[in-house]
């Protein structure tokens, strides 16, 4: 059955769904079957990167979907190596051939990577490529506040999501705080704590889930929908693809809301210890 996933309004005028579908190790002809599946089970927002190399499946798959173009969402971001201006409009170019596409519907920069210094000048390209029409909604990824501030401060435009790294061990507050200060939208990567933690087996989850006859994971995607937060969620599995689909039906109480929040584990919770102000993405 075909779950209908309601819209987030963004501060520019743009709605994206309250899920989108993660691609990173989505590879390949599997990859392309494994993305078609998700968009037959409702995903209309697709995430992908350079850095992902699935960007030529991604759009293989909006091609052979069947979906009119204009009712998918795709998404894919800068990577750190071209924040140069020039350079970031000219991979821009290039990742619009690689998905044959004619534009992106959201752009993020994908890390601050802060001791290049160039992100503001990154932040200036989008804001030029969405001009030019080939971004429709421009964002940032992995930024904190103070990063937010300088593009701000330094542009006078806004980014309408900023992606970042929330899960049950990695409850992330503070940022999310920020974001809601600028009015922007908060997206969750690896929100079922990828492969890394164990998040999805928790005993108090999976409890929780019991009231609802639900699974621990679509505990935790309600946990974040709750929060407006805008869960990126893979699975190859088109089960599990459908099952986290099926949020919409339920609501968490206040204290099984804390219940999850009490899981936090700070700074060691994250997947992989990558803090934006010193992490420099692989390049
Ligand atoms: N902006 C950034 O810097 C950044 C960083 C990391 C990730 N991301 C984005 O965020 C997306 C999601 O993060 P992620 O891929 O790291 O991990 P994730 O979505 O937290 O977890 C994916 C893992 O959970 C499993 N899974 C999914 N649904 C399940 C279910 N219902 N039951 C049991 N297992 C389930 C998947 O296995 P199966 O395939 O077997 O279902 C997979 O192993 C990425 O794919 C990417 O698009 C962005």
């Amino acid at each position: 059955m075909l779950v209908e996933i309601p819209d987030v309004m963004l501060n520019d005028g743009y709605r994206i769904p309250a899920i989108g579908f993660g691609t990173v190790e989505i590879l390949g002809n599997k990859g392309t079957l494994q993305i078609l599946n998700a968009i037959q089970s409702g995903y209309r927002l697709i995430d992908t990167s350079t850095n992902y190399d699935n960007e030529g499946i991604v759009g293989k798959a909006v091609k052979n979907s069947g979906i009119p173009r204009d009712e998918l969402l795709i998404s894919s971001k800068l990577p750190g190596k071209y924040h140069d201006f020039d350079s970031a409009l000219k991979i821009i170019e290039e990742q619009l051939a690689r998905t044959d596409l004619e534009y992106f519907d959201k752009y993020l920069i994908h890390w601050p990577n802060p001791d290049d210094g160039k992100y503001v000048e990154a932040w200036k390209a989008l804001i030029q490529a969405q001009k030019l029409g080939m971004i429709l909604t421009i964002g940032v990824s992995n930024f904190l506040e103070h990063h937010l501030e300088k593009i701000i401060d330094e542009t006078g435009v806004v980014p309408a999501t900023n992606q970042i790294e929330i899960h049950p061990y990695f409850s992330n507050k503070e940022n999310v705080k920020a974001n809601e200060k600028f009015g922007i939208i908060t997206e969750a990567w690896s929100p079922l704590g990828r492969d890394i933690n164990d998040a999805k087996q928790h005993p108090d989850i999976i409890e929780i889930g019991k009231k609802y006859n639900k699974s621990a994971p679509q505990v935790i995607i309600r946990w974040l929908h709750q929060r407006d937060i805008v869960p990126i969620v893979r699975s190859g599995d088109p089960i599990h693809q459908q099952e986290n689909l099926n949020i919409f039906d339920f609501e968490l109480t206040d204290a099984e809301m804390e219940k999850i929040f009490s899981l936090d584990k700070g700074e060691e919770g994250r997947v992989e210890g990558q803090h934006p102000d010193e992490y420099h993405e692989y390049d």
